[in-house]
């Protein structure tokens, strides 16, 4: 078995995708061990505690800075042997101590294709209100391990997802979450778990046998 922490700010489909993933046998030897929500009362806490799934809230504005945030994290994610955390629509930052605590054992969905609208001010809606403004014809959805620049980790996966006519970005937000996220997240996971990920510098080679 391999320990699976994911950490949630909000809805959690991403992590209802992987608790499903994980009870249709389609995440290798990951097991859910633990859902931390960087808030109290967000729906994704509900999802896990209905899948058994025990959690627990660590929220930023809980301590004074940054560092005794970053531990209490490091200290939650050790005492449930998580050997692999999953950022699952997480939106506070984690700091530089969480990630070299964990190197290469962080991963975040990111609904845009990498290197495209990414980065510092990007998450949610306002990636897919970026994509619109500029006009692209093509967008979807990357998973990435974590490092110490924002989206900058190696990419682990990508799907394209097209932008149609008329396209609001919450109707895009959907058909991408629908389309790419979904999916991707729990293929990333089962290969992390099954060791199919080799990480060279910031590029990932995955053996999918
Ligand atoms: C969504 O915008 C998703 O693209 C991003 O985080 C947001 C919330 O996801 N990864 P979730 O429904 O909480 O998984």
């Amino acid at each position: 078995m391999l320990k699976i922490a994911v950490l949630v700010s909000g809805g959690g489909t991403n992590l209802q995708a992987l608790i499903d993933s994980e009870r249709a046998g389609a995440l290798g030897p990951g097991k859910i061990v633990k859902v931390i929500a960087s808030r109290a009362g967000v729906y994704a806490l509900e999802r896990a505690e209905k899948a058994g799934i025990p959690t627990s809230v660590i929220a930023r504005r809980d301590f004074t800075d940054a560092a005794d945030y970053g531990r209490a994290l490091i200290d939650e994610l050790h005492a449930c042997g998580a050997q692999l955390i999953v950022l699952a629509g997480f939106l506070s930052i984690l700091g530089e101590e969480v990630i070299r605590a964990f190197p290469n054992r962080i991963i975040n969905i990111h609904p845009a294709l990498i290197p495209s609208f990414c980065g510092k001010g990007y998450y949610g809606l306002k990636v897919h209100e970026a994509a619109l403004e500029k006009g692209v014809k093509v967008t979807g959805a990357t998973v990435h391990f974590v490092n110490e620049i924002p989206d900058g980790g190696a990419i682990i996966l990508q799907k394209a997802v097209p932008v149609e006519e008329g396209d609001t970005p919450e109707r895009l937000q959907k058909r991408v979450m629908e389309q790419a996220e979904w999916q991707l997240l729990p293929q990333a996971v089962r290969l992390f778990c099954e060791g199919k990920i080799k990480v060279t510098g910031n590029i990932t080679h995955i053996t999918e046998g």
